[in-house]
């Protein structure tokens, strides 16, 4: 089930939705779900049978494993030379957690959030669950979906307490280059509003410069960085991922943790921590998001020959074409999925900015990521000449 759609009105997945539709037969491309397609790697499966045979199955610390928050530290620290320690990091079920727990953490009802949009929509659904208001930013006109950072300075107000950034972003693949980050740190510096930033797709950047927020996490203490493991190792499913946070914030959360989670998956933290430490595993990691990298050029170019226009995204797991046609957003996927076969994500479902696009994910096979663009293609014509 794609995750993003069970936020949207409270509404059943879109995806669950089409193939109520159109059934789910071998014909169907499903390109709606927001996960890789390939499996979890034979090593890490090899390894949480080891973990599970030693029987550590229980509860672990509130933060999770020290080795496995000591890990994530050191991976951070090594890249941008910073001092996260082992304290600052909690392991969480998932980002989606650490996303609740953050925003729970800092929102009190009647505050202000900034979301540049079109975004993932848990921030702003989540945003709005805990009583808080969202302020969507919409990118740079004619940018390619670059962040405004004009309009987060102007969004932001006496009761501002978050930024959230997502770089690579679900859905435009937007990397956020260094100036535009350091400038939107300078802005929440200055109001005194956190700056959250989602890195769930740091390793799936294409050949640019890539900025997290920790290159920022000694200059200003107001940094919360939520990160996981469901996309880089495929492993949606065993619900792993983590926060780094500054000290004030850490009782508050671990509070959140211990009551909500009581604890991360044990398994799960013992196999991310080999993940982390295994160079066989990081390599295969690179090998993915190379083949990544290549559907992304195959489609980018495909969809363009066939007339449907879509901008390079610089990184993340998605593509984000312009409809081509005068309908709505909404309209044209439940059309594309029941006449052509092809499950796609309506714009709309990701804030101000999303509608007359369509989300389309970078899982399945060159071969038919190309299927689907003919598919798209045929559709379009078909459509135009009725
Ligand atoms: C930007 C973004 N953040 C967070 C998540 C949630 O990830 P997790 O599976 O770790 O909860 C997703 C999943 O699609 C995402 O796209």
């Amino acid at each position: 089930m794609d995750k993003e759609m069970q936020h949207d009105d409270g509404d059943d997945s879109w995806v669950m939705k089409y193939f109520d539709n159109i059934g789910n037969s071998e014909k169907v491309i499903n390109l709606g779900i927001g996960e890789p397609d390939f499996d979890m790697f034979e090593p890490l499966k090899e390894e949480a049978e080891r973990v599970i045979r030693r029987g550590l199955n229980k509860y672990t610390m509130t933060a999770g494993i020290v080795e496995l928050r000591e890990a994530i530290a050191e991976a951070y620290n090594g890249r941008w030379g910073v001092d996260i320690g082992p304290d600052n990091v909690i392991v969480t079920p998932g980002a989606s957690s650490a996303l609740f727990m953050s925003l729970a953490s800092i929102i009190r009802p009647g505050d202000y959030v900034v979301i540049p949009t079109p975004s993932f929509p848990s921030f702003k659904a989540l945003t709005q669950i805990l009583g808080g208001n969202v302020v969507e930013v919409e990118p740079l006109p004619e940018s390619d979906f670059q962040l405004d950072v004009g309009g987060v300075r102007s969004a932001l107000r006496e009761k501002s307490v978050a930024v959230i950034l997502n770089s690579p972003t679900n859905p435009t693949g937007t990397v956020i280059d260094e100036l535009a980050f350091s400038e939107v740190v300078d802005l929440c510096r200055r109001s005194g509003a956190y700056l959250i930033s989602d890195e769930v797709y740091e390793r799936f950047v294409y050949g640019v410069e890539y900025t997290s927020a920790a290159k920022y996490w000694g200059e200003y203490d107001r940094i919360v960085i939520v990160n996981s493991f469901s996309k880089t190792l495929a492993m949606t499913g065993w619900r792993l991922g983590y926060m780094i946070v500054p000290q004030h914030l850490k009782s508050r959360v671990i509070r959140l943790q211990a009551y909500i989670n009581a604890c991360a998956p044990s398994v799960a933290q013992y196999v991310a921590l080999y993940a982390l430490k295994s160079s066989e595993v990081q390599k295969m990691i690179d090998e993915k998001v190379s083949e990544y990298w290549r559907r992304r050029d195959v489609l980018h170019r495909a969809l363009n020959t066939h007339g449907v226009s879509v901008h390079l995204p610089k990184g993340g797991i998605y593509l984000f074409p312009r409809i081509p046609l005068p309908i709505d957003s909404e309209t044209f996927c439940n059309r594309l999925a029941k006449e052509a076969g092809v499950v796609t994500i309506p714009g709309k479902a990701f804030g101000k900015g999303g509608e007359k696009h369509f989300r389309i994910t970078l899982s399945a096979s060159p071969e038919r990521l190309l299927e689907a663009a003919e598919k798209i293609a045929s559709f379009v014509e078909r459509a135009r000449s009725n």
